[in-house]
């Protein structure tokens, strides 16, 4: 695949374009002009991405005959907070950047909410051009406009939707990403097709093995056929009132994880914990068809996603830590979970999520921790 181009609509003012081209990124100053002209561009990189990539992107976009500036914050997700948005909104101002700025969003997640962010607040709003340099970034928050930054216990607590008005994807920024970041990324893939297409979680089954290897031409079609799947998803539900919860399952669980391990866990790491977790419990619950958390299993272990849990792990500490997250109700939770591989379980309602009652949860997610330490004890 060389070239794609996804239109999500999302904007009240229409669609937005997401191209994944292998050496697009050398072409950034010409493609912003294009789809985001601007005066003036904030590039916002982390330490690590802006060591590697700030200086190649800020030539090509003075290229076009902009003024361009880099703005860095440490890398990792414990500084997306308010405190790094304080900061880089602070830097802009200095620089003495007006309301003709475009924002450019260099780097994974954590830089796409956090830049996406600053953009959605700077002079009450200014558009972002989302430029993924993660798996995770490329195959999903790059698209769908929500943004925000972490508080102490609570994932993406404070945020806006905020739309990039481009996705520039060139998976050839991937050469430089450490294979366990670029695994990572892999279970949002998963998670999406595990809710919305048999036949691309069947395609990832049968592509884990170069996915894992890392070999580009694959990885292009993983993040083209993943992009496609969740601008479908965001285009029938853009600020999330119904469809979208779909790409919560696994995430309820995997965000608890992710905060119980002072995040030392990555996102998408925790993620892929929480849909072997999650998917048991569907199945315990009656919501999902047995064998979907074995089949769940498989393709994440062949993904070379790791399976260790923290022994210490009660069901009880789980759900507190998701009951302080924002999709806890009095009593209950609210879980997405799969009916069966491919397809999402719906209420009679119509609505995509299914509130579970708490001590419920908890017997079932104590069973499925132990299950899942069977299932990760015995051989392959
Ligand atoms: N907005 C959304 O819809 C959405 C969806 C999923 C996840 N997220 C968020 O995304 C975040 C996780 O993103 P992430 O996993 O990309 O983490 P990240 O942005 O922290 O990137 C991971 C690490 O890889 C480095 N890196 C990035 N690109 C690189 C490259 N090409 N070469 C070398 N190093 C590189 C970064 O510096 C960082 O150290 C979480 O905060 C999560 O909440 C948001
Ligand atoms: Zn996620």
């Amino acid at each position: 695949m060389d070239s794609l181009r996804v239109e999500v609509p999302g904007r009240p003012a229409g669609t937005y374009e997401v191209l994944v081209e292998r050496g697009a990124f050398e072409r950034i100053g010409a493609l912003c002009a294009e789809h985001a002209p601007a005066h003036a561009y904030a590039l916002i990189a982390d330490s690590r991405v802006a060591g590697l990539y700030s200086s190649r992107a800020l030539d090509s976009l003075r290229k076009s005959g902009a003024r361009a500036e880099s703005f860095v914050f440490p890398a990792g997700e414990w500084n997306k907070t308010r405190r790094s948005w304080a900061e880089l909104s602070d830097a802009l101002l200095s620089e003495g950047l007006g309301r003709d700025t475009v924002v450019v969003a260099l780097g994974g997640g954590v830089t796409g909410d956090l830049a996406g962010f600053v953009a959605a607040t700077w002079m009450r709003g200014v558009p972002v051009v989302q430029v993924p340099t993660t798996v995770l970034a490329m195959v999903d928050s790059s698209v769908g406009g929500k943004t925000g930054v972490d508080t102490r216990g609570a994932k993406n607590a404070i945020g806006a939707f905020h739309h990039p008005t481009f996705v520039l994807v060139d998976p050839e920024l991937l050469a430089t990403l450490a294979p366990f970041q670029r695994n990572a990324g892999l279970s949002e893939s998963v998670k999406i097709a595990a809710m919305r297409d048999v036949r691309f979680f069947e395609w990832i089954e049968g592509a884990a093995r170069g996915l894992a290897a890392g070999d580009l031409d694959v990885l292009s079609e993983l993040i083209g056929r993943s992009v496609a799947l969740k601008g479908g998803v965001v285009a029938e539900d853009p600020r999330e009132q119904g469809l979208r919860a779909v790409l919560n399952f696994g995430h309820t669980v995997g965000h608890a994880l992710e905060s119980l391990s002072d995040y030392s866990l990555l996102h998408g790491e925790a993620v892929a914990q929480g849909m072997r977790l999650e998917a048991r419990l569907g199945e315990m619950v009656g919501l999902t068809q047995p064998g979907t958390a074995e089949q769940l299993d498989a393709v994440l272990r062949s993904c070379d996603l790791p399976e260790e849990l923290d022994p210490d792990l009660t069901a009880r500490r789980i759900l507190e830590a998701a009951s302080s997250d924002k999709k806890a109700r009095e009593g209950s939770l609210r879980w997405s979970l799969p009916a069966r591989v491919g397809t999402a379980a719906s209420d009679p309602a119509g609505g995509w999520t299914h509130a579970i009652d708490l001590s419920e949860c908890e017997v079932a997610l104590d069973a499925a921790l132990r299950t899942a330490s069977e299932v990760r004890d015995s051989p392959a």
